[in-house]
């Protein structure tokens, strides 16, 4: 089983370069499907979940060819199969975007129910809501969504939660119903602004996406397009946070700063300097931070995506702070592995206490899930002494290279699978 070990004590300094946005990467894989001419998607990230759902459209059938690590070509035209099976949701929930853009294209879908996940249930209601609006016939039997249309028919859905997944999920279906779709109460993500865009690029008639209201107008057919993913705001706020955690100087490079804001509006109030370029943003943190409240809300409001990074990053700042997480029911648990290195918090159902510590002292930790194993990791390089986090199989899925873009930047953390590896890092670093 691979860990990460980590020695902390160094500040990180210098320039990252951010890669794809996995949650747009992921969602336009699916979409990709929805023409039967070719489609080139490039700027896609290098993790698992990427790789995954590359398997998963070539399960049902699609012609993949990765051009290389960040491109690939996908043609939709020799899908034979509509069933999406449960290995491939098992991996990664995602693989559900394949039921909006399966159902806008042939009408009809199957695929296995996903389960809830380490930081809370996730029902799919208003996914299914959504498609049921647009006249298809959702049933639920053994475990899988069967979904069928004789037809798709443009319709007014006011979801009842803001959901990314249920935005874009009923956004690829409603791009090939008749007549026009209304979608109230949506997610405005830059990652659904992304789909909607790419969409778009294959002669979708979409308008909105970004606002409160998405109005679409369907088409028949999707033409071929080739598209680039925009940049991953997350990705790019996990080393923001680094730089903050360790006092260091750094920029993230090829960023969109807009989609930054809550995010750097953040590290100002807990004294960072934050400057902003066209498509780069600089973190500065010279001495210890100060304590803030925050509240995760759908974008543009502070995102739960980043919660954890905060969070380790205020259990160092001094005075008292809260996180209420809006979005999730149960995403507090790396301050269970966090208390193990020294930080002082409480959980109160959603809401969060962070009395901040001087320092942290390096231990054994594991990442409950894909944005804390990230959080651990900054946390284990602003401790004294080694960290060993277990389960980094939950980083490798959405962060690409994590560890040795650490080290560029002066962090000293090696993945390791064996004592031996352990023995020879520990010697090595002294
Ligand atoms: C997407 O998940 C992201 N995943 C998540 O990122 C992200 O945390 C989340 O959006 C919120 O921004 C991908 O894009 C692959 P939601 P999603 O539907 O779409 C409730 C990561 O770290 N809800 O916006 O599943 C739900 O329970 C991952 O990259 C319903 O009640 O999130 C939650 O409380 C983690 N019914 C809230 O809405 C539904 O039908 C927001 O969930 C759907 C959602």
């Amino acid at each position: 089983m691979e860990q990460y070990i980590i020695k902390g004590g160094n500040p990180l300094v210098g320039e990252v370069e951010i890669g794809g946005a996995k949650n747009a990467a992921l969602a336009i894989l699916a979409a990709a499907i929805m023409t039967d001419e070719t489609v080139l998607v490039e700027n896609l990230p290098d993790v698992n979940d990427v790789n995954v759902m590359l398997e998963a459209i070539s399960g049902i059938g699609a012609m993949v060819q990765r051009i290389d690590r960040h491109t690939a070509k996908i043609n939709g035209s020799t899908i034979g199969d509509f069933n999406i099976e449960y290995d491939y949701i098992k991996k990664i929930r995602a693989s559900y975007y394949l039921l909006g853009a399966l159902l806008g294209k042939y009408r009809r879908a199957e695929v296995a129910l996903p389960g809830g996940c380490n930081i809370g249930s996730r029902p799919i209601d208003q996914h299914l809501k959504g498609f049921r609006a647009l006249g298809a016939d959702v049933d639920i039997e053994h475990g899988k969504i069967v979904a069928e249309a004789e037809n798709l028919h443009g319709t007014h859905i006011y979801f009842d939660v803001v959901s990314v997944g249920a935005t874009i999920n009923v956004m690829m279906a409603a791009a090939m119903a008749d007549s026009l779709t209304i979608m109230e109460n949506v997610a405005k993500e830059p990652h659904v602004v992304d789909v909607a865009n790419f969409l778009n690029s294959m002669g979708a008639n979409i308008r909105g996406a970004g606002t409160d209201v998405i109005r679409i107008r369907g088409v028949k057919k999707f033409h071929k397009t080739e598209y680039s993913i925009i940049p991953d705001q997350i990705e790019a706020g996990t080393f923001m946070f680094a730089a903050a955690a360790t006092k260091g100087d750094v920029t993230v490079l090829n960023v969109i700063p807009k989609h930054l804001d809550a995010t750097i509006s953040k590290l100002i109030d807990m004294g960072c300097e934050v400057e902003e370029f066209d498509d780069a943003v600089r973190v500065v943190a010279k001495g210890r931070l100060r304590s803030t409240q925050v509240k995760t809300l759908p974008y543009p409001g502070y995102p739960t995506d980043m919660q954890p990074q905060i969070g380790v990053t205020l259990a160092l700042a001094k005075g008292t702070s809260t996180i209420t997480e809006s979005i999730f029911e149960n995403r507090f648990k790396y301050l269970g592995e966090l208390a193990r290195m020294g930080a002082v918090t409480k959980v109160e159902g959603n809401s969060a206490t962070i009395e901040g510590v001087e320092k942290f002292s390096g231990a054994r930790v594991s990442a409950p899930d894909l944005r804390a194993g990230a959080a651990l990791c900054i946390a284990g390089l602003a401790a004294e002494g080694i960290t060993i986090v277990d389960d980094i199989v939950y980083i490798q899925r959405g962060y690409e290279r994590f560890e040795e873009k650490l080290r560029s930047l002066g962090g000293m953390i090696e993945k390791v699978s064996s004592e031996k590896e352990i023995q020879k890092f520990k010697l090595k670093v002294g």
